[in-house]
């Protein structure tokens, strides 16, 4: 298999806050992240798409790669740049938008529309999001090892 990876960018605010939990024990988990009124990071997201190599010659044929960037510019970056990801994104009405449930549910948006591209025949291989250039959550499906 080949793989290729393309990087992405939004900007977006969040709170991460656990309705469960009290106040002192939210302040406790997240510390700043739970900041009342929210705050703001710079994502990046990395897609990653992968391909069976059944002819060499097919590795120069990337016929695909704009298809694939209206994909992520539509389900993704359209959906989340400059929105407060609690407020404005229905999905995070009920999910903490932690850096993790973030990948997944950018996973969730592509999986379909991305195994649906006409042009060729990628799979989706995995999502990983950067919410600081320290800290980033890899998510690579349901069925994935945790090694990928
Ligand atoms: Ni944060």
């Amino acid at each position: 298999m080949i793989q290729l990876t393309q990087q992405f960018e939004f900007s977006a605010a969040h709170r991460l806050h656990c309705d469960t939990l009290s106040d002192e024990e939210n302040k406790a988990l997240f510390g700043k992240c739970n900041n009342p009124s929210g705050h703001g990071h710079n994502y990046v997201v990395e897609v990653t798409l992968g391909r069976e190599i059944v002819d060499a010659k097919q590795v120069e044929n990337t016929n695909g790669l704009i298809e694939f960037e209206k994909i992520v510019k539509a389900q993704v970056i359209d959906r989340l740049d400059h929105k407060h990801l609690n407020e404005d994104i229905e999905y995070f009405s009920n999910v903490n938008p932690s850096v993790e449930n973030i990948s997944v549910a950018i996973w969730n948006w592509l999986e379909e529309p991305i195994s649906k591209l006409a042009a060729t025949d990628c799979q989706l291989v995995s999502v990983k999001v950067f919410e600081t250039p320290k800290t980033s959550a890899l998510y690579a499906g349901p069925n994935a090892s945790p090694s990928v």
